[in-house]
């Protein structure tokens, strides 16, 4: 659609967003602007903002690890804390590793390692159909294929014990804590993006079983996880045959988990 020129009465949109509670105000209401296409679609979007949406969800796309990735609605949107997650699992990586990003929501994770490790081989898998419908337009023209299934189960069987590097940032927010999410999440994220059963680790335990299988020896696994489940998780990872390492980032406010398969 062509769009019209109009002209936005900017400090006003500032306000209302403000008042809304968007902490960045100023920066949601010239993205907002921007993905208008007339005066019409403007104060459509900043109404939707206005009553809760997530901005992400809104524009289409979120702003990951410096790319933009496409972002359907009731898809979770890549937190900036999970740059920790894709450092480090970038930093254990030998070179042209076979990798599979896991929970993969949008691909976030590999759309920015494809770029950062030229993988010999790179997947992605989700259980959620809309998640994955969004991986594969992200990773679809890398040439990327994205599975739809419960962790490994969808995956080429050939790869069994041959993967060096599995990514992923699995739910792990306590059942209980769920409600307790900030609304955006609670409300337009899937609730299974969100909650890792009773103690929020219950995911992250056949993960870590499915990788002992998944990965070759000396390959390893790399996991998102709150501060406060690290040595819970690492227990886990011990007992699964992995030797876990904890890297965290204070200023991201984030904490991953590296495990290697011994061999
Ligand atoms: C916290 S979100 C993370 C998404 C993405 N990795 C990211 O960082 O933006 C967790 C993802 O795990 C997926 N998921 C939950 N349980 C799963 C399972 N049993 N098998 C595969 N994916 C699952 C959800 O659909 C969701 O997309």
């Amino acid at each position: 659609m062509a769009s019209t020129l109009f002209f936005p009465d900017r400090p006003a949109l500032v306000r209302r967003l403000r008042a809304a509670g968007c902490v960045f105000a100023e920066d949601e209401a010239e993205l907002l602007i921007a993905a208008a296409d007339s005066a019409e679609e403007l104060t459509d979007l900043v109404d939707r903002r206005v009553a809760g949406l997530p901005l992400e969800h809104l524009l289409g796309w979120a702003e990951f690890c410096g790319l933009r990735v496409a972002v359907d609605p009731g898809v979770f949107v890549p937190r900036g804390r999970t740059a920790l997650l894709v450092a480090a699992a970038a930093a254990v990586a030998g070179p042209a590793p076979a990798v599979l990003d896991l929970c993969c929501g949008s691909g976030a994770a590999a759309l920015v390692l494809h770029g950062r490790l030229a993988p010999r081989w790179l997947a992605a898998a989700d259980l959620d159909p809309a998640a994955v419908a969004c991986a594969r337009r992200n990773l679809a023209p890398l040439g990327v294929p994205v599975y739809q299934g419960d962790l490994f189960a969808p995956l080429p069987v050939r790869w069994r014990g041959r993967l060096d590097l599995v990514v992923a940032n699995a739910p792990y927010v306590p059942s209980g804590a769920v409600a307790m999410l900030p609304a955006e999440a609670r409300l337009y994220e899937a609730p299974v993006a969100l909650d890792g059963g009773a103690d929020g680790l219950a995911v992250l335990r056949r993960v870590a079983a499915g990788a002992a299988e998944w990965l070759a020896p000396g390959g390893h696994l790399a996991v998102e996880v709150s501060a406060n489940q690290a040595t819970a998780l690492c227990g886990i990872l011990t007992d699964a045959g992995l030797d876990p390492f904890v890297v965290h980032d204070d200023e991201l406010e984030a904490t991953a988990v590296t495990a290697r398969l011994p061999g």
